[in-house]
């Protein structure tokens, strides 16, 4: 292996990146080179304590479990996380480069200078590099603003999982982890993602808390309105770190109610655990008034007053607080109105959380689906990212139910008028594909618009793409297409073509050099629509000289998410259970998120069956990590057979009405 060097800039030691020979030739690491110094520096002022060694090392290995591991002054990467190739990785490859750094460095402090005493304070190590990883890599790249994105990659991922009765506190008791599958089961979404916003709220807390006029101040104002008054910031933490789930808060513009309750997707779950908190957290509400933010912050712990003179409020400004909000259905229509008029008068963050809560809300049966489907009309002008990502991720799940439906096309016709726009703008923005946009989010939603619009029959962007990739079929040596459109070009490419494309793109993976090329090329393998081909692709990952075995859960998630190749997934998954299980065990596969993505799709009794048949024929040899991924793909699959029963007329009517207006 060979390295590169730099020195911090604050204090004198060296910093070196290893990998492959060819790698470190080709400049992949040169990127991390150049971010890690001003990530250390940063990490040093934050914490007020030098970097505690004299030297920092950091590896790309070419075949490696995790995405990183934060050995003390020598951290391991896989090397499509540590290495960045400038000539054919993708933005979004820095991005995951630059926050994957800054977490494993916030580590070398709080995880190996002062360290948990037992893994059930995972979730302060794991929760907090997370939290500060944002930190680090605005300081190392500040244009691209990505704590905006914390909504989207955190806040979400950890909302989806939290709403399920088989969640978990953050914390939890020294003497219940003790086996190896509990301490992994630790390193979960809630461990790195809910400490976004607990975090988020201690500093609200601390500073109203610090200040003492502001306190005073609020304090009349909250009397006002019949506000409880904060409590001690122990008791506001703790509700949110010794319980399960988070609340929705629901505001009735029509009597002037707000009230609180435990918000779960399934709303006939059982909640078997109890709360020394019976499930009542202290919210902090920030909320605005018909565009005007309000200045005050609200504690919200029982019943409350509200004043309803007003056009529309909208609380959680910018989701500082980790809670959905629900509006009676006159505000709620009055929000639509204005996101259909002009829509940057509310924040983009609540843009993109107005149609999570009401996807969510309608899941648990608080809102119809029409209302949340209603959310997304307004699409047709957005263009910003985080509003599109926060939608195409409540879609995804009606693609996974619906689209071996009559649902499909439909659905598929709904979207296409709202991505066209989306695809028109990003063209003009271009100069006709031939520039890339300036801002990272940009950059972002101009994939969204290229996948959304060829996935639901956009011509125009289906030529394009075609076009693109015979271009580098013809040439292989010299590959034009945009690093950051790659993954969107690939899959479409792959999903229009047949066997010529798919041998073409099995050779270019097989040779490429530089990982983060080789992933994309791996998921698109699993775009084709050719049965034949995707048994193939799926019977290689049994085959480590041919897909490597850090790999081979990706390519069978991959194969599962396609709609064609869903059933072909789960029947492999099933038919080689217990070799991959007892061949590879934990160290190789990620049992847990195979199971989860394998059954994401399963809706009917038959799937359920077979589902439960899988958990008994396999209860000999076990699911090790998986065993929680399991149970809740039982329960997810009940839900999801319920839901569609409940759901698919009123959406198929919906969308038809939308498509001949
Ligand atoms: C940093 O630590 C030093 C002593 O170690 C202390 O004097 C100084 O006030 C600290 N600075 C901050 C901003 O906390
Ligand atoms: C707080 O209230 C006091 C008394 O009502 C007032 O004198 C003071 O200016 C207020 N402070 C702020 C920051 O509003
Ligand atoms: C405040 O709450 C108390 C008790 O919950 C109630 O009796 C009172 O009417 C409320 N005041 C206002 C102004 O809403
Ligand atoms: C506000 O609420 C009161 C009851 O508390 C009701 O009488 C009144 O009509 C409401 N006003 C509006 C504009 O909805
Ligand atoms: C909400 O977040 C945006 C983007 O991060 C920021 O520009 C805006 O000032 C924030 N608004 C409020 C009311 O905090
Ligand atoms: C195309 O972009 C230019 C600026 O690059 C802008 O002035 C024009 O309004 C855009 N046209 C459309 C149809 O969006
Ligand atoms: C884009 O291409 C169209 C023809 O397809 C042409 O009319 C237009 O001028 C081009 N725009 C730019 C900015 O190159
Ligand atoms: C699918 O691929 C196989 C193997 O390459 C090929 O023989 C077959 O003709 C293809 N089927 C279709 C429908 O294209
Ligand atoms: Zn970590």
């Amino acid at each position: 292996p060979l390295l590169i060097i730099s020195k911090s800039f604050l204090s004198c030691f060296q910093i070196r990146i290893w990998a492959r020979r060819t790698a470190i030739e080709q400049g992949q690491g040169h990127y991390a080179l150049n971010v890690t110094g001003p990530v250390l520096d940063f990490f040093q002022l934050y914490y007020n304590i030098s970097y505690p060694l004299s030297k920092s090392d950091q590896i790309a290995l070419p075949d490696f479990y995790f995405g990183a591991m934060e050995n003390w002054g020598l951290v391991t990467y896989r090397e499509t996380k540590l290495l960045y190739d400038p000539l054919t990785s993708s933005n979004r490859n820095k991005e995951t480069t630059a926050t994957i750094i800054a977490h494993e460095l916030a580590h070398m402090w709080f995880g190996n200078l002062v360290t948990l005493q037992w893994w059930n304070e995972v979730w302060l190590n794991e929760g907090f590099a997370s939290y500060v990883s944002y930190l680090g890599a605005d300081h190392a790249e500040p244009a691209w603003n990505v704590k905006d994105l914390i909504i989207l990659d955190e806040v979400h991922r950890v909302f989806a999982v939290d709403a399920l009765t088989s969640s978990h506190p953050l914390s939890s008791k020294e003497d219940s982890i003790i086996l190896p599958d509990q301490i992994s089961e630790q390193f979960d979404v809630i461990s790195y993602s809910k400490v976004h916003r607990a975090y988020y709220m201690y500093s609200i807390t601390h500073y109203s808390m610090k200040n003492s006029d502001t306190v005073y101040n609020k304090s009349q104002k909250m009397e006002a309105n019949n506000v409880s008054l904060p409590r001690p910031v122990n008791d506001i933490m703790n509700c949110w770190v010794l319980q399960m789930g988070f609340p929705v808060v629901t505001i009735d513009t029509t009597t002037g109610k707000v009230s609180q309750k435990y918000f779960l997707l399934d709303p006939e779950s059982n909640i078997k655990v109890k709360s020394p908190y019976n499930y009542e957290w202290l919210i902090p509400v920030r909320w605005m008034k018909s565009g005007e933010v309000q200045r005050d912050i609200w504690w919200l712990m029982e019943k409350e007053g509200m004043c309803n003179d007003s056009l529309w409020v909208l609380a959680n400004i910018n989701i500082t607080g980790y809670y959905r909000v629900n509006y009676d259905h006159g505000n709620w229509e009055r929000l639509i109105t204005q996101l259909n008029s002009e829509h940057q008068v509310i924040p983009v963050i609540n843009r993109a959380q107005l149609m999570d809560d009401a996807f969510n809300l309608a899941r648990a049966q608080l809102v119809s689906t029409t209302l949340a489907l209603k959310t997304t009309s307004y699409l047709l002008m957005e263009t910003e990212y985080i509003p599109w990502q926060s939608a195409l991720d409540n879609l995804h799940y009606y693609y996974l139910m619906l689209d071996c439906t009559e649902v499909y096309q439909p659905m598929q016709d709904y979207i296409k008028k709202l991505v066209t726009p989306l695809f028109l703008y990003f063209k003009n923005m271009t100069s006709n594909w031939t520039h890339i946009p300036d801002r990272l989010t940009d950059q972002y939603n101009q994939v969204n618009a290229i996948r959304m619009a060829c996935r639901t029959g956009v011509t125009e962007c289906q030529d394009l793409t075609t076009t693109w990739f015979k271009q580098w079929m013809d040439s292989p040596q010299e590959n034009l297409i945009d690093p950051n459109l790659r993954s969107a070009v690939y899959c479409s490419a792959m999903a229009a073509g047949g066997e010529a494309e798919w041998e073409f793109g099995w050779w270019q993976f097989q040779g490429s050099s530089v990982a983060s090329e080789a992933s994309k090329l791996m998921s698109a393998l699993a775009c084709t629509k050719n049965k034949t081909l995707l048994e193939r692709y799926l019977s290689y990952t049994l085959n480590p000289a041919m897909i490597r075995k850090q790999d081979a859960t990706s390519v069978i998630t991959s194969v599962a998410s396609n709609r064609v190749g869903h059933s072909l997934a789960w029947d492999f998954v099933r038919k080689q259970w217990e070799y991959m299980f007892t061949q590879y065990g934990v160290g190789s596969f990620s049992f847990a998120s195979m199971i989860s993505e394998v059954t994401a799709r399963f809706s009917t009794e038959a799937e359920l069956q077979q589902l439960e048949e899988f958990v008994e024929e396999n209860s000999a040899v076990g699911f090790g990590s998986a065993t929680l991924a399991v149970k809740q793909a039982v329960e997810r699959t009940k839900a999801n057979i319920k839901w569609l029963h409940q759901n698919k007329q009123e959406i198929l009517d919906w969308f038809n009405s939308q498509i001949q207006a």
